[in-house]
């Protein structure tokens, strides 16, 4: 049994100044409960979220796979580590859309940031005309084979089900076939895993994710967390969906 994970990402939608607002609020109202609350600032915000944090934890939305070299703009897991992160997001479907990323480099990034005792959120899930066509548990299959192809034993990885059609659209996908998506996900690490190892293996649900919905994906969906884009920028809404993830075992 262990709470639930909500991860708010925050993707580039905050200036320094809300940051430290946000994360300062968050932290506050996030004293004493049984949740997993991780806020994924940008880069470049991510000493001064540091600051404000005394339960909520830090993650990162992105990471390099190697830890120094001449790798311009690239950011280190070790620098990472050293500003405080504990979680990393890894192949958000943004990444791959808009910056080309391949299944060979989020196969690489999860590799370091399990080296780099990161716990990596792995990002799956197809495109609208994937899921039309009936091909989503191919798709995800796919994105789980490649990512995971060089990891031994992957302690402390998470995995985001997240149907791109279903980000910043207001139109989640239904709990039902969330069902689905987080079985087949589930089978796919006892298969591949050992199955003491996979059955720690978390996996969240992204997408539209709102304080009318999230229940429908913690309880009903089989979601041990959720990943929030949108809802996790305004505090009310934010908190009102950790409250609701609170005493819901996984
Ligand atoms: P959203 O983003 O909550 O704004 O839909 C979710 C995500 O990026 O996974």
């Amino acid at each position: 049994m262990s709470c639930k994970l909500i991860v708010a990402n925050w993707k580039m939608n905050v200036s320094l100044k809300e940051a430290r607002e946000l994360a300062r609020e968050i932290d506050a109202a996030s004293q004493n409960l049984s949740v997993e609350v991780v806020i994924c600032p940008p880069f470049t915000h991510l000493g001064l979220v540091a600051k404000q944090l005394t339960c909520v934890h830090l993650g990162a939305q992105d990471l390099f796979w190697e830890n120094t070299g001449p790798y311009t703009g690239e950011i280190s897991p070790l620098t990472l580590k050293e500003l405080g992160c504990e979680y990393v997001v890894v192949g958000h479907s943004e990444r791959r859309i808009h910056l080309q990323e391949t299944d060979l480099m989020i196969q690489r990034k999860i590799k370091a940031a399990l080296a780099n005792a990161l716990r990596p959120i792995l990002c799956v899930g197809e495109k609208k005309e994937e899921r039309d066509a009936g091909k989503t548990l191919k798709v995800v299959k796919g994105q789980l084979t490649h990512a995971l192809e060089e990891t031994g034993d992957p302690k402390g990885l998470i995995v985001s089900y997240e149907p791109v059609w279903a980000i910043g659209t207001n139109r989640p996908v239904s709990w039902e076939a969330l069902v689905e998506a987080t079985r087949f996900i589930r089978d796919f690490m006892e298969e591949r895993f050992n199955p003491k190892t996979a059955r720690k293996i978390q996996i969240l649900y992204g997408g539209s994710v709102s304080p009318e919905n999230v229940l429908n994906f913690l309880q009903k969906g089989g979601a041990d967390g959720v990943l929030l884009g949108g809802a996790s920028l305004d505090v009310a809404g934010f908190m009102n969906i950790v409250q609701q993830s609170q005493n819901i075992q996984s």
